[in-house]
């Protein structure tokens, strides 16, 4: 859903992910063509330069170990920033035999044992979200409380439970209600309870609008390791605790 708060989710709960006192090894993986979170972890200077990319590793099943060299290292984390060719890679990937499984494919090749991947995705359907889908088996879903979410979400999860039936089963992390304004209106209140009905089948976090979120993507960093405080902190500190949970109970399983 465009503009919903994908990348800033994506930063913000791999910042949660890497803090000291979890202290996992995180990798974030921007997969969005436009490179906001390459921007927002600034790797700008990647998004252009005249070097092998994703698109490279992703098109040429011979290529798959060179994604350990498009690896970055951030103060928080690593990144594999995206670069512009991703524009191109959808049209070129639809003619590829394993369409879908191609981001699987790299991300088995990477040596470094990270205990987490976060993949930021592009605002709409196609290749590039389901290669996310397929290599994650799990989702996070950021959301706006606005009307036109609802056939955006519906949407969304019509084409998860296809990704299911033809790959694997997808866990549903979170829907992360972002940049919710108080005082609420009469229309974010609707939607607010709209959500809710959500709970039973998936966590439900809600991260208020805070001008400190967008500086913090302006300076390169999560909200974290930007030097203001921040309430929200505690909101993606919880998402990121509970994805803990979720994940040594599966190990555990
Ligand atoms: N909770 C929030 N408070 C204030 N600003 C926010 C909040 N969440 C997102 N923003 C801002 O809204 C804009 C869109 O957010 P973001 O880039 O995270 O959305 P997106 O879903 O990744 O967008 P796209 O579909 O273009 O990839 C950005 O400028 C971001 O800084
Ligand atoms: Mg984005």
């Amino acid at each position: 859903m465009g503009g919903s708060g994908k990348t800033t989710t994506s930063i913000n709960l791999a910042g949660a992910l890497g803090i000291e006192n979890r202290g996992h090894d995180v990798l974030l993986v921007d997969m969005d063509p436009q490179g906001a979170a390459t921007e927002g972890t600034g790797f700008e200077d990647r998004y252009r330069a005249d070097v092998p990319s994703l698109y490279e590793v992703l098109t040429d099943i011979d290529r798959e170990d060179e994604i350990n060299d498009l690896i970055q290292s951030h103060q928080e984390m690593d990144v594999i920033p995206a670069h512009e060719q991703l524009f191109g890679l959808e049209q070129e990937i639809q003619n590829l035999p394993k369409t879908e499984e191609r981001l699987e494919g790299a991300l088995d090749a990477i040596t470094h044992d990270y205990d987490y991947i976060v993949i930021d995705t592009p605002p709409h359907l196609g290749p590039i979200a389901n290669n996310s889908l397929v290599a994650a088996g799990n989702l996070v879903v950021p959301v706006n409380p606005v009307r036109r979410s609802i056939r955006a979400l519906e949407t969304l999860f019509e084409q998860v439970r296809i990704i299911e039936k033809h790959y694997r089963d997808i866990e549903r992390l979170g829907l992360v209600v972002n940049d919710v304004q108080y005082p609420t209106d009469n229309d974010t209140e609707y939607m607010l309870d709209w959500f809710d009905d959500f709970a039973d089948r998936i966590p439900i976090y809600h991260v208020r609008n805070r001008v400190a979120l967008k500086r913090a993507w302006n300076s390169g960093v999560s909200i974290f390791a930007h030097e203001e405080e921040c309430d929200m902190e505690a909101v993606y500190d919880e998402l990121a605790g509970d994805i803990e949970t979720r994940v040594q109970e599966e190990v555990s399983a």
